[in-house]
């Protein structure tokens, strides 16, 4: 549900000459990593997301510049300003997502708990309703 998705706030390793951070499978995220992805080159203005997954679950992370998330179970709604790659947002199943306010040369990477697959999408806001609450 909606209270399960959050920022986790991801292993630092401080240096002087740069900082690390690293993400484990199973064990700073709640699902064991199957997948990664990245979107970068976005234009100004432009909007992602508009979809919910029926099993994935995901860590977004903000790799370089950032962005807003808005998630929405079809009851209530979130919004997120992801702006350190040391936080990510976990995102579990069935919440629709919209991604915007992209800054220029920003990279959002995801996390990913299963391979592409688009079965596991609903694409139309009506159909993730119907499914999300119509029992
Ligand atoms: P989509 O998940 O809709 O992107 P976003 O949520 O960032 O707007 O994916 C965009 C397109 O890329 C869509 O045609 C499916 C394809 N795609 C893959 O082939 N493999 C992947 O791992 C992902 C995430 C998307």
């Amino acid at each position: 549900s909606l209270e399960d998705c959050r920022i986790i706030e991801l292993p630092k390793i401080h240096n002087p000459q740069g900082n690390l951070t690293f993400i484990e499978s199973d064990s700073q995220i709640p699902f064991a990593i199957q997948r990664v992805y990245y979107v970068y080159d976005v234009p100004g203005g432009a909007e992602r997301g508009g979809h919910a997954h029926k099993e994935l679950h995901q860590l977004i992370v903000a790799m370089s510049g950032s962005f807003d998330i808005t998630l929405d179970d079809g009851k209530n709604k979130k919004t997120f300003h992801l702006a350190r790659s040391y936080y990510g947002l976990y995102v579990c199943p069935m919440i629709w997502r919209e991604i915007d306010n992209f800054s220029s040369g920003s990279v959002l990477m995801v996390l990913a708990s299963n391979k592409y697959t688009e079965e596991d999408y609903y694409r139309n806001y009506d159909d993730f309703m119907r499914a999300r609450w119509v029992k």
